[in-house]
Parts: structure tokens; sequence; C-alpha cells
């Protein structure tokens, strides 16, 4: 059986004005791990993510997600494994904290009431049930972010990549989110990040890192115990 969730061989990627965000980029990251790309501003993390999410596709080299080689005809299917947290939220205003992750579930075979119950139970898990039913515009920055790992996790993905979660955050409720995010590992699911903040993840336990700089990946270590 296949345990691998992400695939990526000799992955090159060069947008249209000609800058090459990723040059021959390979590395293997298994069900169930807790994942930590960084690296500096600039350095392709988020370009690597877009990969994953089929937002951008590879100039050159091969990648799999979840078993499956990414090709458009079959990004649709592997999107709806993967729960996104996009650093800037992408929250839809004027609706509630609810209406929004019940947005996050569409499309993939959920009844209105699992729809439901699941954003709920999301919400809570996030520390968010007090402001169900707040218009997302009247919320704080870091419980917009809440709201947007509420969406995420709300659709069971198989694999959680959130870009940047500490970017804004003092040194306390960056290791709060930290915690939160990689609360959702479980033997089935993945959970990715991105940081440019090194010294939040040195004292993890049980991770894996990959080390990005200027495109390449500089170097990758597997923390277990
Ligand atoms: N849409 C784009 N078009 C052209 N260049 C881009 C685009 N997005 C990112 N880049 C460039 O790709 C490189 C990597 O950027 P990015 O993936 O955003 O890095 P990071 O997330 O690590 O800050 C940078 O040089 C950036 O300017
Ligand atoms: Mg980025």
């Amino acid at each position: 059986m296949n345990q691998s969730v992400i695939q990526a061989k000799n992955i090159t990627l060069k947008y249209p004005n000609g800058n090459i965000a990723l040059k021959d980029i390979g590395f293997e990251c298994d069900k169930g791990e807790i994942v930590f790309i960084v690296g500096p501003s600039g350095s392709g993390k988020t370009s690597l993510l877009k990969l994953f999410m089929g937002i951008e596709q590879p100039s050159q080299g091969e990648l799999s997600i979840l078993g499956e080689k990414v090709h458009a005809s079959n990004i649709q299917k592997i999107r709806q494994s993967i729960g996104p947290v996009f650093q800037e939220f992408r929250l839809l205003e004027g609706r509630t904290t609810l209406e929004n992750v019940m947005m996050g579930m569409r499309f993939l075979n959920y009844n209105l009431k699992e729809m439901r119950d699941q954003s709920e139970k999301a919400l809570v898990r996030v520390g968010l049930e007090h402001k169900i039913h707040s218009d997302v515009d009247h919320l704080s920055w870091g419980e917009s972010q809440r709201v947007a790992i509420a969406r995420a996790v709300a659709r069971n993905p198989k694999l959680i990549i959130a870009d940047e979660p500490t970017g804004n955050l003092d040194h306390a409720n960056a290791i709060n989110i930290l915690e939160l995010l990689t609360s959702f590992k479980d033997e089935e699911t993945t959970v990715l990040i991105t940081t440019h903040a090194t010294h939040l993840i040195e004292t993890r336990e049980r991770h894996h890192l990959i080390t990005m700089n200027q495109g390449q990946l500089l170097w990758e270590k597997k923390c277990y115990e």
C-alpha cells in the first residue's frame, strides 16, 4: 500500500513572467506526518503549496498527491481531500462563521445536516462556539484565522495545508496556533505547515522538516523521537 501523501520528483516551477520559483525539488511525505516547510520570504514555500493544491502546475517534474499523479483531469478530485488554510484566509464577507465553514464543505457529497453538524463541531474545536452566528466582518484577525482553520478541517481532509499561519502572531499565539493545527494530525491525516519562524519548531518533537532557500530544497530532516 502506498503511504506516501506527497511525492515530488525534480519539480521546477517557472511563472509566465520568467520567475523561476522552484528548482529541481524532490521529497516525499508520508501519511500521518507533521510536515514543516521553512525558509525565508521568497524561498518558494507558497509556490510549492500552490502546486499541491493544483493552483499552479509544475513546469517540469512529477508530482503525486495522496497516491495520484496530479493532472488537470484529476485535480478536482485531489482537492476534495485537501483542507487549505490560506495565508489571507479568503473568508466570504457578510456571512457568518458557520456559513463560511459550511461553504468549505460544498461539493463533497455531504447533506445539509452533515454540513451543519460537522461545521459546528469544527468551530467548537477551534474555540469559536460563541461566535458561530457572528458575521465574519466583525471578527478579530485571530478569530478569522480560526474560522479558516475550522473551514479546512470540517471537510475531513486527508491533508491539511496551512500557509504561514504564524505570520502576524506574537510568540505565545504562534505556539497556540501551531498546537491547534498539529492537533488534527492522526494516522489518516497529514498536516503540512509553512513558516519562516524556524525558532517556533526547533523544540517540537516528531516532525518532518523541509528547509527551502531561493527555490531550492536546502535540506530535509525527519525528527522522529
Ligand atoms: N504569480 C507569480 N508570478 C511571478 N513570480 C512569482 C509569483 N508568485 C511568486 N513569485 C516569485 O516566486 C518566488 C517565490 O515566491 P513564494 O512562493 O511566494 O515564496 P515564499 O512563500 O517562500 O515567500 C519569489 O521570487 C516570488 O517573487
Ligand atoms: Mg509565502
